[in-house]
């Protein structure tokens, strides 16, 4: 069988996990153009990998290239641009998290590729976690009973990154859409992906980026340089309510007053509660109230980023169901929307349901 060609369109931090992911399977892919706006940064990046040919212009690579994969790895503002491009030029697309700026951009993606007929994932890689893989168990055993409610915390004490991250322009968002879409996402995955129908939520910028701990966990400010300017908020905290009866309360941060970074899913069901913190179950055994403890490392790991393209591969050639679709990542913009919609105009707002397509 032949190889499946694969080009990687943004060549920054996390398009090295994509390609650690392809490199893992070099019997069955061929990553063979890769793409940046930044001539140096690509020309490296190709030689690091020994990738053939690289680029300045995807449009320019879709045009020359037969691709049949490519990873969007690009900030969040080129999500769009560079997806439909490469959907349009015959390409499977692993698009990284958060889909797009917004809903009505993650519907036009969306809606593409349902026109071309190819495969649109989204980069939600903590549902390829160890933590989401048994937990997912859980659930589909019956061990948690109902899933009713959920608490997803993802807490920086001083981790602005800065840079575009921090200007709206190119990120659409601060902590809510970077990190805050991670433990959404998850939270609604292990919930059995409900529908979202309304959010309440407010939003502060009263840290901002330039706080330095000088921890091993801090990004040392001061942050917003190189032109960007810094305008997102610091903090975001919301309740959302899904069709099943289901609700989400999140909180996010880049800088907050607390002791220590925080990122968990908390799962509650009728019959037991779990958080992704090495999966301990909390239930009730003969009428008392147990903690179970499951042997061996739960916690979220890194190689999910290799379980997440590997499943793209194999979901790109018809060889198993994709587990991150375009309209999950749609309704993860519809709920990120109505969040920043919410905490603007201080009232609860509805979620229109995504479009029929
Ligand atoms: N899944 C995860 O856990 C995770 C972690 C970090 C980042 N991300 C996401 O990955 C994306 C990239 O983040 P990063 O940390 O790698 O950022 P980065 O700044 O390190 O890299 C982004 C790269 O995209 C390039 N780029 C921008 N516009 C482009 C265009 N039109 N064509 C080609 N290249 C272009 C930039 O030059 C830059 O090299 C973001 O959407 C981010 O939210 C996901």
């Amino acid at each position: 069988m032949d190889k499946v060609k694969v080009g990687i369109i943004g060549t920054g931090g996390i398009s090295h996990c994509h390609m650690g992911g392809y490199k893992a399977m070099p019997e069955r892919v061929d990553v063979v153009a890769v793409c940046d706006i930044d001539e140096e940064k690509v020309k490296a990046y190709a030689e690091q990998y020994n990738v053939p040919r690289w680029y300045t212009d995807y449009n320019e690579m879709m045009a020359k290239e037969e691709l049949d994969c490519v990873s969007v790895c690009t900030w969040n503002s080129a999500h769009k641009g560079a997806t439909i491009a490469a959907l349009r030029g015959g390409a499977n697309v692993l698009c990284e998290k958060p889909m797009a700026m917004n809903a009505e951009e993650a519907e036009e993606m969306r809606a593409v590729a349902k026109e071309t007929g190819k495969l649109l994932q989204i980069g939600f890689v903590r549902r390829f976690g160890r933590d989401a893989e048994l937990i997912s168990k859980y659930c589909a055993d019956g061990v948690m009973g109902d899933v009713y409610y959920a608490k997803a915390t993802y807490l920086r004490k001083d981790g602005c990154p800065g840079g575009w991250f921090g200007d709206k322009a190119y990120s659409g968002g601060g902590p809510l859409i970077d990190l805050g879409v991670h433990v959404i996402d998850l939270s609604r995955y292990l919930a059995g992906n409900p529908k979202p129908v309304s959010a309440f939520g407010v939003t502060y910028n009263h840290i901002g980026c330039n706080r330095a701990s000088g921890s091993e966990t801090a990004w040392d400010g001061p942050q917003q340089k190189d032109g960007y300017e810094y305008t997102v908020e610091d903090f975001a905290s919301a309740i959302v309510r899904f069709d099943n009866g289901f609700s989400l309360n999140v909180e996010a941060s880049f800088n907050l007053n607390i002791d220590q970074d925080r990122g968990t899913v908390e799962l509650f069901g009728t019959k037991a509660g779990v958080d992704t913190n090495n999966c301990d179950l909390y239930t009730t055994v003969a009428g008392k109230y147990v903690k179970i403890v499951p042997d061996g490392e739960n916690n979220f790991d890194f190689e999910a980023f290799q379980r997440e393209v590997a499943s793209f591969v194999n979901a790109s050639v018809g060889n198993e169901p994709c587990r991150a679709t375009a309209e999950d990542g749609t309704w993860l913009m519809k709920i990120l929307d109505a969040i920043y919609e919410s905490a603007r105009t201080g009232k609860s707002v509805d979620i229109a349901p995504i479009k029929e397509i």
